[in-house]
């Protein structure tokens, strides 16, 4: 009995939470911040926001009309003339030669965005037209709790600078980076700022691998979810300074209180297979005992 209930447990716990959940080891390939070439078809929900058509944040597609960003990405709030913005989907490039380019019709910034603790950092754009999916251009499935455990691997994707007072890259970069404790990420800000509740954090404790500057506002997934926003760090790809990012699951309801984002009706939705072993072993169980 005792061997059974054993087994059942390494089962259930050899089930990944994130994709590419591999040993964090196999990727200290000394790549620099940005990491490597990445394909719009592999990350089609990243897009581009744009200042008078020039590339300053990321953002990821939640529905065909809105995108989701960080706060600090839009220091006049709400109040920013959408006039001036645009938002750039489905291209490898910043620039208008691949994919296609959409204006923006308004954007929300969360009202308890604090720009000095840079809590609740995170905003929601919406577009002026419905895009079209495409295999350049999908949505991302938002993760309603966490789904993660420290050491799993996530990927950042962006076309912000490719080392700490680097260059814009005009590619399409992604990064693979593990998730950290909140007691490490803690440690490490310590000294500057709170990491709060609404805060996750993902890096090597060597460096090496990071979001930088140009990057914020997007995408940290993890088994096909959005997990984190791009918000902040101390340089980037620092040793011992993770990035930090904004905790999407702690902001559902905000999100669908100011776009048509339909959270997953059933929370359990992303773990049928721990459920249906756990549901496996209870019969066994059962069948034990009878
Ligand atoms: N705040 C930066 C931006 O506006 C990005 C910060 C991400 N930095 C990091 N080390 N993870 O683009």
């Amino acid at each position: 009995m005792h061997q059974l209930l054993c087994v059942v447990v390494l089962l259930i716990s050899a089930v990944p939470f994130c994709n590419g959940n591999q040993s964090a080891n196999v990727y200290k390939d000394t790549r620099i911040v940005g990491g490597f070439d990445a394909d719009i078809r592999e990350l089609p929900y990243q897009v581009s926001l744009q200042y008078f058509n020039q590339h300053f944040c990321g953002g990821s597609l939640i529905t065909t009309s809105f995108v989701l960003s960080a706060a600090h990405c839009f220091p006049s709030g709400s109040n920013s003339n959408p006039l001036w913005y645009s938002v750039k989907v489905g291209g490898n490039s910043t620039k208008d030669n691949d994919g296609i380019r959409v204006d923006m019709c308004s954007v929300k910034v969360h009202e308890n965005y604090n720009s000095s603790t840079i809590d609740n950092d995170i905003s929601i754009i919406k577009l002026c037209s419905n895009l079209t999916l495409s295999s350049t251009v999908q949505t991302i499935v938002l993760a309603q709790r966490k789904i993660y455990v420290a050491g799993n691997l996530a990927i950042v994707s962006g076309w912000g600078y490719e080392a700490e007072n680097g260059n814009v890259s005009s590619n399409l970069k992604a990064a693979l980076v593990p998730m950290t404790t909140k007691q490490y990420c803690q440690k490490a800000y310590s000294s500057m700022i709170n990491i709060t509740n609404n805060m996750i954090c993902a890096g090597f404790e060597e460096g090496g691998k990071d979001a930088c500057q140009g990057d914020s506002g997007g995408p940290l997934v993890c088994n096909n979810m959005l997990i984190g926003i791009v918000s902040f760090g101390s340089g980037c790809a620092r040793k011992d300074y993770p990035g930090v990012y904004t905790n999407v699951a702690n902001y559902i309801k905000w999100i669908q209180n100011n776009s048509d984002y339909q959270p997953l009706n059933n929370s359990t939705k992303d773990i049928p297979l721990q459920w249906f072993l756990i549901l496996l072993v209870s019969l066994i169980i059962a069948s034990f005992h009878s």
